[in-house]
C-alpha cells in the first residue's frame, strides 16, 4: 500500500472525482455519528485516494450541520494520512479575483455553533495549532497549480464564518481590516479535528466571488458562485490527480510532528 494515503474533502461543486481505478463508494460507521456521505475509495498512480463530498452528493448538508467529527474519523478509519481540502470562498482582496486558487496557511475561526474537539470530559488534550496546515502538502499543490497555469496565491488567512447567510458589509470590512484574504464557512473545525487526529492537512480555497465589500459587487449571488465553481471543477480535479501522482514520490516531509502530536498533548493522567 502507498505510504501516504490521500484524503480529499471536496467542497461545493466537487461531488465526485474521476480517474480513480477500482473505485467504490464505502459506508463507514463512526461512533461520532454519520459522515456527510459514503466515501469513494480507489487508486490513482498507485496512491490510495479516499474522497468525501463535504456537503454530501447533491449538496444537502449545510456548513453548520456538517458532522466534521464523523468525517475526519471516517477518513482516519480508512487509513488517510494526508487530507487535502477543497472549498469555495469569497475574496477579501482586490488582487484575488474569482477563479484564483488560494493555498491558505492560516485561519481565523469565527464559528460559534460547532463542537471543535474530539476531546473533552474524561480525556483532555490541547494540540498546538500555530501552523494549522502542512507547508509540505502546500508545496505539492503549488507545483500542481503552476504546471496547470492556474492563477493562484500562496499563503493567506481564511476567515471561517458560521453562515449560512453571507456577511454584512460591516463584517466584511472588519475581516478586511484584519488582513484576511478569503472567507468561507467550512474549514473549521475540520482543520482542528484533522490535527487532533494526527492527519496532515492542507487546503486550497477557490475564489468564487468578491464577498460584499467590493464596490462593483454589491452582494454575493449564489448563481455566480455556482457558475465559477463549475468553470473551475476541471482544474480542481486535475489538481487532485497531480497530488495523487506526486505525494508518494517526494522526499518525506521534514519532521513536523503532526503524526505524533498527541504524544505531547494529553493532559489527563493515565488510569492506574
Ligand atoms: N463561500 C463562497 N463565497 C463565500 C462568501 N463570500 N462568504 C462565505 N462563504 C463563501
Amino acid at each position: 500500500m502507498s505510504k501516504h494515503v490521500l484524503g480529499i474533502i471536496g467542497g461545493s461543486g466537487l461531488y465526485d472525482i474521476e480517474g480513480l481505478t477500482g473505485a467504490e463508494w464505502v459506508t463507514v460507521e463512526s461512533p461520532w455519528g454519520e459522515p456527510s456521505d459514503d466515501l469513494l475509495v480507489g487508486e490513482i498512480s498507485g496512491t490510495k485516494v479516499v474522497f468525501l463530498p463535504r456537503h454530501g452528493r447533491g449538496h444537502a448538508v449545510s456548513p453548520s450541520d456538517i458532522n466534521y467529527h464523523a468525517n475526519i474519523d471516517a477518513l482516519k478509519r480508512l487509513g488517510v494520512t494526508d487530507i487535502f481540502s477543497l472549498s469555495a470562498c469569497g475574496s477579501l482582496k482586490e488582487e484575488l479575483p474569482p477563479g484564483t486558487f488560494v493555498i491558505v496557511d492560516q485561519f481565523i475561526d469565527r464559528t460559534f455553533a460547532r463542537k471543535k474537539s474530539f476531546f473533552g470530559k474524561g480525556l483532555v488534550a490541547h494540540v498546538p495549532l500555530s501552523h494549522p496546515v502542512s507547508s509540505w502538502l502546500g508545496d505539492i499543490a503549488e507545483d500542481g497549480l503552476k504546471a496547470q497555469k492556474v492563477p493562484y496565491a500562496r499563503g493567506g488567512s481564511y476567515l471561517v464564518m458560521e453562515g449560512p447567510q453571507f456577511s454584512t458589509l460591516a463584517e466584511s470590512e472588519l475581516y478586511r481590516s484584519w488582513g484576511c484574504s478569503v472567507i468561507g464557512m467550512t474549514n473549521m473545525p475540520e482543520a482542528k479535528l484533522a490535527r487532533e487526529a494526527e492527519i496532515r492537512y492542507a487546503t486550497v480555497a477557490m475564489v468564487t466571488d468578491f464577498d460584499c465589500w467590493h464596490p462593483d459587487h454589491d452582494s454575493v449571488d449564489v448563481q455566480m458562485v455556482i457558475k465559477t465553481l463549475l468553470d473551475n471543477a476541471d482544474k480542481a480535479k486535475a489538481l487532485v490527480k497531480f497530488l495523487a501522482d506526486n505525494i508518494n514520490n517526494r522526499d518525506s516531509e521534514p519532521n513536523c510532528g503532526t503524526d505524533t502530536i498527541l504524544d505531547m498533548a494529553i493532559m489527563t493522567a493515565p488510569e492506574k
